[in-house]
């Protein structure tokens, strides 16, 4: 017999490697107790969080429970059904409602995470024949959704305008095209040029699909997200999102203007053959995406806490992701993965936790230590982290 496993040798011995320096193994902390969206108590010890993507802190909004808790005791703790058949409910149309109102677009089509939507959608519009053109930092579920779908993929260079051009110029003109981009990449907290790169895909006849995960309630007048703020939103065919991020909950969807979307519903098989979102989750989702309409003040405070934060390692001798803060995700460029599990296991004895991410997951395999901020952070918390990221990173060696 062939061991299946022997595929993962190398990556059980980097581990094991890593673990043999004494580290704390940063890929199984437990959060023993949540305090509210921006404290947890880790290892027994009162934590900050900065790196759980919580953009707008609606995990604990008082509605947002409620609302949960009245549909736990009103319609059950899981639907146990496909949306085709018997896991539709009440609940799931009046999230769908509250994404076509909060985006102003036609249709709203609602997963069970944020992954399966980008599955779903990639692999049911691009079929044999077609092209599927995406940014070579894409997260894994739009790679996972092109392997699952019958299209030619076509990468370009991360953010690189004349790269989607070109690619695009060489495509048989009558070739059905998607070109696949996301608003904020989750990696570097960098934003794309969307403006431009909706233009070019529109000149050379290709549909355009977004990936607003990391800026939806946050980027743009109405938080709809950088194609939003970059005015471009009304040129864009499809825009999918999650509920795992600012959202505060679980789900995936995706919404569109197009006047076919409706029968995705038939033929998307990672809409069908799996089962739909608890009547408590889509409640909580449809009361944070409502609230998340009037968000203007919690938003203006998150920026000033990224601007902060940015500044603030910047001026202690940290070497970011980006030059400017674009987004509420700040990347803190390690060394190596060694010196970086050092450094994020200090920063957690500080009491503070990030997301140490490594290769393959970070662009050009860089390790780093990324940092995604709440509109819950108060002003204090950011001048907390500061000095914790200031101690941590002289302690290990990353600043002098
Ligand atoms: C850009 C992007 N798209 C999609 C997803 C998947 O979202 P979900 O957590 O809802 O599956 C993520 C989550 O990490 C993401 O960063």
């Amino acid at each position: 017999m062939t061991d299946l496993f022997t595929k993962f040798d190398p990556l059980i011995q980097q581990r094991a490697d890593l673990l043999a320096t004494g580290v704390t193994d940063p890929f199984s902390l437990v959060m023993e107790k949540v305090l509210s969206p921006t404290v947890a108590i880790c290892n027994g010890r009162e934590t900050i969080l900065l790196g759980t993507y919580n953009y707008m802190g609606m995990t604990f909004d008082e509605d947002v429970i409620a609302a949960g808790k009245d549909a736990l005791d009103k319609f059950g703790s899981g639907t146990t059904g496909s949306r085709v058949l018997n896991g539709t409910y009440q609940g799931h149309k009046e999230v769908e409602e509250a994404l076509k109102d909060f985006y102003a677009m036609d249709h709203a089509m609602v997963f069970s995470t944020g992954y399966q939507a980008n599955l779903g959608i990639i692999s049911t519009i691009a079929g044999k024949g077609d092209y599927v053109i995406l940014d070579i930092d894409s997260h894994a579920s739009i790679y996972d959704g092109c392997k699952m779908g019958d299209a030619e993929i076509v990468a370009f260079r991360h953010n690189d305008v004349e790269a989607l051009e070109k690619r695009l110029k060489r495509l048989p003109a009558e070739a059905g095209k998607l070109v696949v981009l996301e608003g904020v990449y989750s990696m570097l907290g960098d934003v794309a040029p969307l403006n431009e790169m909706v233009r070019i895909a529109k000149e050379n006849g290709a549909m355009v699909l977004v990936d607003e995960a990391h800026s939806m309630g946050f980027i743009g007048e109405h938080g709809r997200g950088v194609a939003e703020a970059q005015g471009v939103i009304n040129d864009v065919d499809f825009i999918i999102g999650t509920f795992s991020k600012s959202v505060g909950t679980v789900g995936g969807f995706c919404v569109s203007n197009h006047p076919k979307f409706e029968i995705l519903r038939l033929v998307c098989r990672p809409y069908v053959f799996t089962a739909s979102l608890p009547p408590s989750v889509v409640a909580t989702a449809a009361t944070s995406i409502r609230k998340l309409m009037h968000g203007s003040n919690k938003r203006a405070h998150l920026w000033e806490n990224s601007k902060t934060l940015h500044k603030g390692l910047k001026d202690r001798g940290f070497t970011l992701g980006t030059d400017e803060p674009q987004s509420a995700i700040i990347a803190v460029i390690m060394p190596d993965l060694e010196r970086g599990a050092a450094m994020w296991e200090a920063l957690l004895e500080e009491g503070l936790y990030v997301n140490l991410a490594r290769p393959p997951a970070t662009p050009a395999g860089m390790t780093l230590l990324r940092c995604s901020l709440c509109a819950e952070h108060s002003s204090d918390q950011v001048g907390e982290i500061l000095s914790r990221f200031e101690r941590a990173g002289k302690r290990v060696g990353i600043i002098g």
